[in-house]
This record gives C-alpha cells, sequence and structure tokens, in this order.
C-alpha cells in the first residue's frame, strides 16, 4: 500500500482495485501550483502565529519554494501512485526537507485544503476565459471591419428576412460574449472566498490567523461558515455555468459560419488551416473545428449537469462523492478555453464572397416589410398594410416577375398610396440606412 495521509486507525491495507477507483491524482495533479502556493502560505501562517517553530516553518517554505518552481517549469515528477496531489506534494517535502514538513498539515484538512485549491484554479481560469473572450471579441470586430458595409440576407426561421449589416450580426456575437464576461466575472467572485481554517468542518483550536493567509493568497474574504467552507462547490457550478454559456454562443457563431460557406449559400470561405478533408471524397474541405465547437455544448452541459447532479441531496459537510467535481471541471475550462483561443484566429481568415451575397440579396421579397412600413408612414394601417404588400409579393412570384420591373401603375393597383420613391426601397443600402437611428 503507497504512503497515506492517514492509517493509524487501519489493520488492512486497502483493496488495490478500489484504492486505484479512490484515487485522484491523475487529474488532480492540475491543481499542484495552488496546492504549494496554499500551503507556502499556510505555512508562513503557522510559524508567524507561533504554531510550529518559524526555523521548520521557514525550511518548509524554502521546500515548497523549489517544488514550485519545478511544478512551473514542468520538471516535477509526479507521483502517479500517490492518492491524490495533496498527498504527493506532502510526499515530495518530506523526501526533501525530513521532519519539518510533517509539521505543514497543522491545523489544515484536505477538506478545506481540495476547497481552496479548487477556488484559487477557478479564480486564475475565470480571469484566463475572460482575456480569452476579449481576443474573440477583437478578431469578432476585426472581421466586422475589414467588411465594412457588407450587407447581407437576415435571417429568421433560416428564411429571408430582411436585410442587415453583416456588422450587425457579427456585432450580436460580440454582445452575448460581453455577457459571458459578466458571467465569468460573477464565477471568480463566488470563487474568491478562503476556506482555509475550517479544517475538516469545525475549525481548530489552534490560534490560526486566517486573514493573513487570505491576504497572502489574493482572497477579498474569508468562507465565513466553517462547515460552508469544506462543502460549497457553489463556485465550480458557477464557472461550468460560464463554460456553458460560452459554449452555447460559440456553437451558434459555429452554425452560422458553417451554413454561410455551405456551397448553397457560399458567403464566406473558412480558411483551410481550420478545415479537415476527408479519407475517401478527395475534394473534400470540411469545417471541422466549427463542428467541433458546435458539438462541444453537449460535452460542457454534460459536465454542468453532472456536478449539479452529484451535490444534489449531498448531506454536510465535506463528502467523498465531490471528488466527482474536477474533471468535469477541468474538462469544460480546458475546451472552452481552447475553442476560445483558436476561434479568434480563425474568424480574422474567414473571407467573404461579396458576389454570392450580393446575388441572394436580389431577392425582393427581402425589401417586403420596408415596402410596408413605407405605407404606414402614408397612413394605412399596419394590418392593412401587411395584407397589401403580401398580395403584392405573391403576385409577382406568381407571375414570375420582379416588383422593381412593374410600372407605377401596376404598382398602385395594390395601393394608390405607393409613388414612384416606394421603388428606391428595393435596395439593400436604403433598406439598412433607413433603419439607422
Ligand atoms: N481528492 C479529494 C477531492 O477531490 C480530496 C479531498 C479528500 N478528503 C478526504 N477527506 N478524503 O475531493
Amino acid at each position: 500500500m503507497k504512503k497515506k495521509l492517514w492509517g493509524g486507525r487501519f489493520k488492512k491495507s486497502q483493496d488495490p482495485e478500489f484504492e486505484e477507483f479512490s484515487s485522484s491524482i491523475h487529474f488532480d495533479y492540475v491543481l499542484a501550483k495552488y496546492d504549494v502556493s496554499g500551503s507556502i502560505a499556510h505555512a508562513k501562517m503557522l510559524g508567524k502565529c507561533g504554531i510550529i517553530p518559524k526555523r521548520d516553518a521557514a525550511s518548509i517554505v524554502k521546500g515548497l519554494a523549489v517544488i514550485l518552481k519545478a511544478i512551473q517549469s514542468g520538471k516535477f515528477i509526479y507521483d502517479f501512485t500517490a492518492e491524490d496531489i495533496h498527498t504527493n506534494i506532502q510526499n515530495a517535502l518530506e523526501r526533501k526537507i525530513g521532519k519539518p514538513a510533517l509539521k505543514l498539515h497543522t491545523a489544515r484538512s484536505r477538506n478545506d485544503q481540495v476547497a481552496l485549491d479548487t477556488r484559487m484554479y477557478c479564480k486564475d481560469r475565470a480571469l484566463e476565459l475572460y482575456d480569452l473572450i476579449v481576443g474573440l471579441q477583437k478578431g469578432l470586430i476585426y472581421f466586422a471591419k475589414k467588411n465594412k458595409g457588407v450587407i447581407i440576407p437576415g435571417l429568421t426561421h433560416t428564411q429571408h428576412a430582411q436585410p442587415v449589416l453583416l456588422a450587425t450580426h457579427i456585432g450580436a456575437y460580440v454582445e452575448m460574449l460581453e455577457r459571458d464576461k459578466m458571467k465569468l466575472h460573477y464565477a471568480f467572485h463566488a470563487a474568491d472566498a478562503m476556506p482555509l481554517g475550517a479544517c475538516a468542518l469545525a475549525g481548530t483550536s489552534l490560534k490560526i490567523d486566517r486573514k493573513y493567509v487570505a491576504r497572502e493568497l489574493g482572497f477579498a474574504k474569508l468562507c465565513e461558515n466553517t462547515m460552508d467552507a469544506v462543502s460549497d462547490r457553489d463556485f465550480v457550478i458557477e464557472m461550468l455555468e460560464a463554460a456553458s454559456l460560452i459554449s452555447m454562443h460559440l456553437s451558434r457563431l459555429a452554425s452560422d459560419l458553417i451554413l454561410w460557406a455551405t456551397p448553397e449559400f457560399g458567403f464566406i470561405e473558412i480558411d483551410q488551416k481550420f478545415c479537415t478533408g476527408s479519407s475517401i471524397m478527395p475534394q473534400k474541405v470540411n469545417p471541422d473545428f466549427l463542428e467541433l465547437v458546435r458539438g462541444m455544448g453537449g460535452r460542457t452541459y454534460g459536465n454542468l449537469l453532472a456536478v449539479l447532479t452529484m451535490m444534489k441531496g449531498l448531506p454536510l459537510t465535506y463528502n467523498r462523492d465531490m471528488q466527482f467535481d474536477k474533471q468535469p471541471l477541468f474538462d469544460s475550462v480546458g475546451k472552452v478555453s481552447k475553442a476560445l483561443s483558436i476561434f479568434a484566429r480563425m474568424i480574422k481568415g474567414v473571407s467573404v464572397n461579396r458576389a454570392n451575397i450580393e446575388r441572394a440579396l436580389l431577392d425582393e421579397s427581402l425589401y417586403a416589410t420596408d415596402l410596408a412600413e413605407y405605407l404606414v408612414a402614408k397612413g394605412v394601417d399596419s394590418r392593412q398594410a401587411h395584407s397589401i404588400v403580401g398580395k403584392l409579393v405573391a403576385s409577382t412570384l406568381e407571375k414570375k416577375k420582379r416588383i422593381s420591373g412593374l410600372t407605377l401603375a401596376e404598382l398602385k393597383k395594390f395601393s394608390e398610396k405607393f409613388e414612384k420613391d416606394a421603388f428606391k426601397l428595393l435596395d439593400p443600402k436604403v433598406s439598412v440606412a433607413r433603419k439607422r437611428k
């Protein structure tokens, strides 16, 4: 049996298959740098408060600093037979500095330790995702500016609706991402409370200084209730919600781009750098990146639901069930951050085929609402205007004519209110310009 942080009470060694089943090192190793940073702050506090000798605290801090450096430079060799990352770091420290290491876990439990590590991870990754979103917003704005003035047929129900600026369409995603930033802001604050000192669930009789640890680690506040401190995973759920919302927004953007890139639309071409070919059909250039992004929501929603369900009905306080929060969290955050990063580059390389778009804009039904509003402005009530233009569109379609091909007299048959200037409305630029405030 591998060395554990417990065992005194045990007379039997663990069932090997159960030991493997319960171990978390193969995924919680990503918490390593937070675990060590948390331990450094904790050890400093123990020394400062006279709970352990200052000399031992100094030696612990020194040893942990070396370990932290190794982790950051990728040189730390993880022990994948350890029970978890906390045990792995504790054992590594013992090997490095010997006896003083045995004092590190004073006034601490893995229950408050893992809450601390996970909160630190969430705070860091919330900031990182925030920056990546800013990067994608910049990419979208670059794309919109590069195609300034381009007008496309706006869709509702995936049917021609009214002309809109491509920039308005893209701007909608900038807005969605802005809301995602608010969500991440909230997720950051949900994680920004320091749980150490709660220990297993009841706090400690030792005279610790929690505020000092919070300051050292850059936490805004303390977890106020020791039982909540070790049993709360709302901050994990907040991150998973943020990741779900982001991936929902990205999937819609991916869908629009996939549609526009079809030969039937032909509005855009996606840079081959973000496409994949077929093993049998030599002609294929498939938008695989966008498809992966579109599909990612299934995974991020699943991760959110996994943690929500895992937490439901859990009695206070810490329960081992909660170990199942990590893989979903790391998976969602990891996938979403990669998708945001790649998307920011991909969107800049999208090229627009103006000729195909102009062809699509020849559909005069796109101007039906403008014609109806023209009549409304002349005093026709809106229901009647709707009906008049509906008949006009149906009639021209039936007769295979264009509205712009009618004479004024023919147009007037639908409403006396139509004058020559009505024909000017059959123009995407006019349509868009009339809507600007
Ligand atoms: N691997 C555990 C988790 O992720 C760490 C905490 C273990 N605590 C305990 N009392 N067994 O939740």
